[in-house]
């Protein structure tokens, strides 16, 4: 395979990710019920007024040209166009929303869930493998703990929830060509609430860069890196879901994360495995009661 044609494998791919994400977002909200209608009018004029003003006080305070108002006006357009408002709102928006609904949660530290989640993933048990593809690249890894509630006491039968990109930065069911499941599974965490989850380390990965975020970033001079993650939902009964990612020490991108999701709390150690080839990497899930 020739770099070119590598490349345009690699673009064709982001391209469909941006147009799934929109796809499986609104699936999921007509799934749920259509939740549009329900936040009260004043709210919305509260909220809509100011986001307005904000906007408007840009383009008083800067004088914005009638020429940065049209740029402004295609780009909204192609954002629509490519598909790419979750990934736009969720790298750029996201970790606002979360750090107001997670603030007086105890336990473990939560951040953005980003536009590739999907449910009901393959469910393994407490010491499963992930499923991925035969000679699927990248450095194994164990990822070992437990999940307990705040109070201390194991969590049986915790449901642990993990989804990744490949080597390429790809996740499954949003770039086309790779199997369903892969890299994405559900472990159950046994009588002690101990879990050992058996998958590869993911690499950094790069936000779409051919669609309207892609011109923003160029436009503005920044980069599409987010640092290589591990994604998890966790969950227990009478507890509140933890949704999270956790981080790889190292990374270039752990201090300037394109989606502004990365937390210390949320840094692991891996280490050489003394028992196998790879890494090992050990994290407890603390979780808070419902309220
Ligand atoms: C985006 C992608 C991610 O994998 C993530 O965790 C957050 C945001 C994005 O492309 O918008
Ligand atoms: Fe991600």
């Amino acid at each position: 395979m020739t770099d070119t044609s590598f490349d345009s494998e690699v673009s064709a791919k982001a391209a469909d990710s941006g147009a799934n994400a929109s796809a499986q977002f609104q699936e999921r909200m007509a799934a749920a019920g259509g939740r549009s209608g329900v936040i009260d009018t004043q709210r919305v004029s509260y909220l809509a007024g100011k986001v307005i003003k904000a906007i408007n006080d840009t383009v008083l305070d800067d004088k914005v040209s009638y020429e940065e108002y049209n740029a402004l006006k295609a780009w909204l357009i192609k954002v629509g166009e490519d598909g790419e408002w979750p990934l736009f709102l969720d790298v750029w928006l996201e970790h606002s929303v979360e750090e107001v609904a997670n603030a007086d949660r105890e336990g473990s530290k939560g951040t953005i869930e980003g536009p590739y989640y999907i449910g009901g993933s393959p469910e393994l048990s407490w010491n499963g493998t992930i499923p991925m593809r035969d000679g699927e690249p990248g450095t194994p890894l164990v990822f070992a703990g437990q999940v307990r509630s705040v109070d201390g006491r194991p969590l049986a039968g915790a449901k642990l929830e993990l989804w990744h990109a490949d080597d390429l930065g790809f996740y499954s069911q949003f770039a086309p060509g790779l199997p369903e499941w892969n890299l994405r599974g559900t472990w159950i965490a046994n009588d002690d609430g101990r879990f050992e989850i058996h998958t590869l380390r993911p690499a950094p990965y790069q936000i779409p860069t051919e669609g309207a975020c892609g011109q923003l970033i160029e436009a503005a001079g920044w980069h599409a890196w987010r640092p290589a993650h591990l994604h998890f939902k966790v969950s227990a009964p009478d507890h509140q879901l933890i949704t999270t990612q956790l981080y790889f020490p190292g990374d270039p991108h752990n201090s300037d994360d394109i989606a502004s999701a990365v937390k210390p709390e949320l840094m692991l150690d891996p280490q050489d495995n003394p028992d196998a080839e790879g890494e090992i990497t050990y994290y407890d899930f603390v979780m808070a009661p419902e309220q």
